[in-house]
């Protein structure tokens, strides 16, 4: 902890565990941040269990300090934030599941219990942060052989059956930390994989979405589609080296910048038909938004041959392609075959979209246009014609209008 976290964040962790030994309590760090700092890895994450009442501690810990406290009493949670800094205390809790899939019920408990209700054993582990003790590691499960085993391992058989989100979970830490999941966990993940079923789809999406985020998200879909995962969530759904070439492309297109999981998830669903995509919005209770992105995704594929055409016009391929969300037409660009359709796609994402009319309606009133429909006519004309290079200044734009409006009178 001295060599991995921020000096200022070590004091606050350090003088929570004071406070909280002054109040009877016990304070642990816990999770991933345990994890993270047993594999040599910064961690500003903190979680912090105490045994006792998480929101009274953190409003002791203002008291004694100085902060905010957001305080959760129901939940037994709350945020304590100084500054920059900020740490979430949790009451240490023992969870029991009605059935599977149901949320846990939940009751205090002791650390021990605590770090039974958890995902995997990497994941079990806690350090003390109590004077008396601080620093010692509580590692109930043998989080740390794991660690440097580099094993996913589950805690009990039934993991998987209370709560079928640790097997997308399983994948994740599997292919972030280059792990492998051991065993039997491997066996019960496959054999559990119906469990998916159970649970909701706002879950399964979160998980998906967690998955998406990671440095390189087609390790864990490729692992997930050959232990039967991907197929769980949605028949068509394919984790294979084409997804794995195109999110590496996607990767390249923008250096030190990750791709938004948005473009990830367009990439994911390319491939499926238009009835399968509605199932899977509906499956995984997709966002507004994010449906609007994934169907435009496939309404592009499917008008894709318009924009092979020869001889387009810039002003064409704008018409054609205005309508989409940027991550769906980068999809189809980096989906699709034809080198003239992705060299299509990149212009309108690089240039056509951000061309825009130094001219306004007023302007056009201004040089004479009668106001109403064809006014709006003539906007978009000349904005086509811009896109097509035909009027490159304000004062091009304002000759171009001239000769339309001269046109106009000659003809009345
Ligand atoms: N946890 C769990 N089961 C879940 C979700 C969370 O056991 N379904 C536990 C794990 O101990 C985990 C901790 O809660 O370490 C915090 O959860 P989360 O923030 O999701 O995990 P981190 O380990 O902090 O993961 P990450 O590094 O991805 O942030």
């Amino acid at each position: 902890m001295e060599e991995r976290l921020p000096a200022e964040l070590l004091e606050l962790v350090r003088k929570a565990g004071e406070v909280a030994a002054s109040q009877g309590q016990r304070l642990y760090l816990v999770g991933g941040a345990v994890r993270d700092l047993l594999l040599g890895q910064p961690s500003l994450d903190l979680d912090l269990v105490v045994e006792g009442h998480a929101p009274e501690l953190a409003r002791h810990l203002a008291r004694a300090w100085g902060g905010e406290v957001l305080a959760h009493p129901h939940f037994g949670t709350a945020k304590f934030r100084r500054g920059e800094l900020s740490i979430d205390l949790v009451t240490a809790r023992s969870e029991t599941y009605s059935r599977p899939g149901a949320l846990p019920n939940v009751k205090p408990g002791s650390i021990d219990d605590d770090l039974l209700r958890r995902d995997f054993t990497i994941n079990a582990m806690a350090i003390h942060l109590d004077p008396a003790s601080y620093g010692e590691l509580v590692d109930p499960y043998h989080g740390r052989g794991d660690l440097d085993q580099r094993l996913i391992r589950i805690l009990h058989p039934k993991s998987f059956v209370d709560d079928a989100t640790r097997i997308l979970r399983a994948l994740r830490y599997e292919q972030r930390l280059d792990f492998q999941l051991e065993a039997t966990t491997a066996e019960l993940l496959r054999q559990d994989t119906p469990m998916l079923d159970s649970i909701t789809g706002d879950r399964i999406r979160h998980e998906l979405e967690l998955i998406l985020r990671e440095a390189y998200p087609e390790k864990a879909l490729v692992q997930a589609q050959e232990l039967g995962v991907l197929a769980r969530i949605h028949p068509s759904l394919r984790g294979d080296s084409w997804l794995a070439e195109r999110f590496g492309e996607a990767r390249e297109l923008t250096p030190g910048t990750p791709p938004e999981p948005s473009l990830y998830l367009c990439l994911l669903i390319h491939r499926l038909s238009k009835e399968g995509n509605e199932l899977l919005i509906r499956r995984l209770r997709m966002a507004k938004a994010t449906a609007r992105t994934m169907r435009d995704t496939l309404t592009l594929k499917s008008e894709l041959p318009a924009l092979a055409e020869p001889c387009l016009p810039p002003s064409s391929i704008y018409r054609l392609l205005e309508r989409y969300s940027p991550a769906a037409l980068l999809a189809n660009a980096l989906a699709s075959d034809s080198p003239l359709v992705r060299q299509r796609l990149h212009l309108f994402l690089d240039e056509l979209r951000y061309v825009k009319l130094s001219l306004n309606g007023e302007d056009l009133k201004r040089l004479g246009a009668p106001p109403g429909p064809r006014l709006g006519r003539m906007l978009q004309a000349l904005h086509e014609a811009k896109l097509d290079g035909e009027a490159k200044t304000r004062q091009e734009e304002e000759e171009l209008v001239g000769r339309w409006l001269r046109l106009v009178e000659d003809d009345s």
